[in-house]
């Protein structure tokens, strides 16, 4: 496998996905991380925050770059001119919406193959949108994110907070 993509909302980046990547650059020579900007999910964090957190994360791996890319997954890794999109299955629940992915992906760019990836029992439970939860209810996720990634979902959740508790200002300025 030469150049090959690995997408995401990682809204944030987990040690799950961090897995993934790991086991992905093995059979790689260039993997790059892409970051969607525009995604129909609630974020909390925004492109730039979830690049930042991604590149920390991954800081360590030789080979690997993070791009962010808009529209088109297959465009994107066409103009990358990347032959692989690399997905994770971590549960058979995950299985039917990345076959229906995959098979349109497939339609849409037939020279580009999409590849599954099992990521470590330990994490096949974790989603992003799980660590968001548990952090809003206060709850510990330090064992499944990386320490700059639990430092800015406590800065997340308090500058959430903060929006939430200002009341806003009336028409007239007051
Ligand atoms: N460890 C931890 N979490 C993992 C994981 C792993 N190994 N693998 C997946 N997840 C989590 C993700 O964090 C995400 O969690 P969330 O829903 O709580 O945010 C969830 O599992 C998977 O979500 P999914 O929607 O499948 O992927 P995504 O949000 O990470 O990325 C895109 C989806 C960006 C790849 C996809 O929407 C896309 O290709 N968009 C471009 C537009 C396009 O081409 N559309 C046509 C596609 S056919």
């Amino acid at each position: 496998m030469k150049k090959a993509i690995y997408p995401g909302t990682f809204d944030p980046i987990t040690l799950g996905h961090i897995d993934m990547v790991q086991r992905a650059v093995k059979g790689c020579t260039h993997l790059i991380v892409g970051v969607a900007k525009s995604t129909p999910k609630n974020v909390w964090f925004s492109t730039e925050e979830r690049v930042e957190l991604v590149q920390d994360a991954l800081k360590h791996l030789d080979n690997v770059e993070v791009k962010v890319f808009e529209g088109l997954l297959v465009d994107f890794a066409q103009k990358e001119n990347a032959g692989f999109i690399i997905r994770g299955v971590r549960a058979f629940s995950d299985f039917e919406y990345e076959l229906q992915m995959a098979l349109m992906n497939r339609k849409l760019a037939p020279e580009i193959e999409t590849m599954f990836l099992m990521p470590a029992e330990e994490y096949s439970y974790i989603s992003s949108s799980r660590v968001r939860e548990i952090t809003a209810l206060g709850g510990d996720i330090g064992r499944y994110v990386t320490p700059a990634t639990l430092q800015a979902l406590k800065d997340k959740l308090i500058s959430r907070h903060e929006t939430k508790d200002t009341p806003r200002r009336s028409a007239a300025g007051g």
